[in-house]
């Protein structure tokens, strides 16, 4: 089947520590520079007319980094949401998150729900932000949602769906990996079942508008099967 119009593209955004090291800066320096390729790629995604973007911002995993690092992603994150916020709403774009915002530092959470509740009213774009996500939590959260709610009936992909984070998102069309890693390091687990994967050797940071549009050119040349002859 041909590719249809492209509804979601998710992004692994890899690279921001090899970027920085090979500048001789601190890693926490990629991590700023990953930011502001995340505003050009937003600007880009609006140009392309892509309705959905989800963006991998922190792995569950990622605990395990130093602590240093840990406090300046965390840092960061508090003040782009916080001065970015008018910015989405006048762009009518909808935000959510994605992961386990219970387990963040509370202030972060606060900021997390509030995001959420300014820009809920809007319907033309959207933006899933993945943090402290991990893939086998979500899915192990939405078993453990199906087991409280004492189903008795056999459990279905349809039933399972509505227990994920976002059940209303549509699954990654295109799920794009940077700095050449080919691997999904926890991401999206069941959402990409029939995912097509893009991944280029650029780290995050040197991301940009033409970056974006390549691999959504490249989507458009294949051909989506879904099983069928
Ligand atoms: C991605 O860049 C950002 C996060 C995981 C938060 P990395 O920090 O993983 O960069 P590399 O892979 O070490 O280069
Ligand atoms: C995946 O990148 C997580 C995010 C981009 C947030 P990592 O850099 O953490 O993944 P691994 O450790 O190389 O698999
Ligand atoms: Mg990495």
């Amino acid at each position: 089947m041909p590719a249809d119009k492209i509804k979601h593209v998710a992004i692994i955004m890899d690279g921001n520590g090899r970027w920085a090291k090979e500048k001789h800066l601190p890693r926490v320096m990629g991590h700023h520079a990953g930011a502001r390729a995340v505003e050009r790629v937003m600007r880009a995604a609006k140009d392309l007319g892509i309705p959905y973007i989800s963006l991998y911002a922190f792995s569950t995993e990622n605990w395990k980094r130093a602590q240093s690092e840990v406090k300046g992603l965390m840092g960061l994150f508090r003040y782009y949401m916080r001065a970015k916020l008018s910015e989405l709403c006048k762009e009518n774009c909808r935000v959510r998150f994605a992961g386990n915002i219970a387990a963040l530092p509370q202030d972060i959470a606060e900021i997390l729900h509030e995001v959420e509740e300014k820009t809920r009213i809007y319907n033309e774009r959207n933006l899933i932000i993945c943090f402290n996500y991990g893939g086998r939590q979500e899915i192990l959260d939405a078993v453990n949602k199906i087991i409280a709610q004492g189903t008795k009936t056999p459990v279905t992909a349809e039933i399972f769906r509505r227990s994920l984070y976002l059940p209303d998102v549509p699954d990654p069309d295109l799920i794009i990996r940077t700095s050449g890693e080919m691997r999904l390091s926890n991401f999206w687990l069941w959402q990409s079942s029939y995912s097509e994967y893009y991944f280029t050797r650029q780290y995050w940071p040197d991301f940009d508008k033409d970056s974006l549009e390549e691999a959504v050119r490249n989507y458009y040349e294949r051909e989506r099967r879904y099983g069928k002859a």
